[in-house]
């Protein structure tokens, strides 16, 4: 009884639980195309739903933060495979825009200009703020947000806090892995620089199939998460490419050329890079069971060292 007056009063004031919920009324106005062009409100789309997965992916990496702050390897590995997850719809939203050429993109912006002044999606502070948590901290960034004072204090802040990789380096020394001092107390604002000690905690973790299975599968889920940003990056890189060529972009150079460095950017750098190492004879248990595959290896490290 008492819930179908609840169901009721919601449905009298013009709404229901639904609407409600899920804030369907308010969504749906926020769809403001500048042009006449018919694929402007699938571009928005696109766009919107990106920003709303970038908030969550923001909201997950600061929750797994915590519980790493907490010692909950556990929760935190949990949270961490939902931002794999997360990627996944990030990814594969670009198919809504594969049917664009540079008619219809030009046909767009050359509204949006006129409409808004000069835009650049530099100035999109949400995906900004998980690229700095992803650790990939640069502060010449932040000149895109100052006509708006509160985002750049939000970046400016969080240009200041540890980034995922961070704290995942601080539990990793709290449970006596040997990473140096000088990483744990280096200058977070500061572009992170790749340590050859915390490349070997890497290698350390992976020395065997068996060694610390449970920062194996958290060095997994960072290798995934990492992957999915990339795959993100990778998409975007050919859609510029598909639909603007070698045009000019926002800083009056090629915007492809300006993109293409970011691709090395790759968040978890010694995660990579312990790699080439990982599985030599010295730390695989491989050559013990396997005489041939042990002596490749070891001419492998020798023509290495050589
Ligand atoms: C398909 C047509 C697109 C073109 C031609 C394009 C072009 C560019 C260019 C040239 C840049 C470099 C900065 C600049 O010069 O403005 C850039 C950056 C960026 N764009 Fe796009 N873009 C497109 C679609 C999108 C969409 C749909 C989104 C969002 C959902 C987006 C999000 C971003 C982000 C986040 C960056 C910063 C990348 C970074 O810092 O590495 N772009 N884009």
């Amino acid at each position: 009884m008492s819930e179908t007056i609840h169901t009721h009063e919601h449905t009298s004031s013009g709404k229901t639980p639904y609407s409600q919920w899920l804030q369907t009324d308010v969504l749906h106005t926020l769809q403001r195309p500048v042009s006449d062009h018919p694929g402007e409100h699938a571009w928005i789309v696109h766009a919107q739903v990106s920003e709303l997965y970038w908030m969550l992916i923001i909201k997950e990496i600061q929750t797994a933060q915590a519980c790493l702050r907490a010692n909950d390897l556990l929760q935190a590995q949990r949270t961490l495979l939902r931002v794999v997850a997360h990627h996944a719809p990030l990814d594969a939203i670009w198919r809504s825009l594969a049917w664009m050429t540079p008619n219809d993109l030009l046909a767009m912006l050359s509204r949006v200009g006129p409409t808004y002044g000069k835009d650049t999606a530099l100035q999109g502070w949400t995906y900004r703020h998980m690229v700095y948590l992803l650790g990939i901290k640069q502060a010449e960034h932040l000149q895109h947000f100052e006509p708006q004072p509160q985002r750049w204090a939000q970046l400016d802040k969080a240009l200041g806090e540890p980034s995922l990789y961070d704290d995942v380096l601080a539990y990793l020394a709290r449970i006596g892995m040997e990473v140096p001092p000088a990483v744990l107390e280096r200058d977070l604002r500061a572009p992170y620089t790749p340590s050859g000690a915390v490349e070997q905690v890497w290698r350390g973790i992976y020395a065997g199939p068996d060694t610390h299975p449970e920062l194996q599968r958290l060095g997994e889920t960072l290798a995934d998460i990492a992957e999915g940003f990339m795959q993100w990056k990778h998409r975007h890189l050919m859609a510029t490419r598909r639909t603007f060529g070698a045009r000019p972009a926002y800083f009056g150079t090629e915007g492809v050329a300006w993109l293409r460095p970011t691709m090395e950017e790759i968040p978890f750098p010694e995660l990579w890079s312990a790699r080439t190492f990982i599985g030599d004879p010295q730390s695989s248990p491989v050559a013990a069971v396997c005489p041939h595959l042990a002596r490749q290896a070891a001419e492998g490290a020798a023509t290495r060292v050589a």
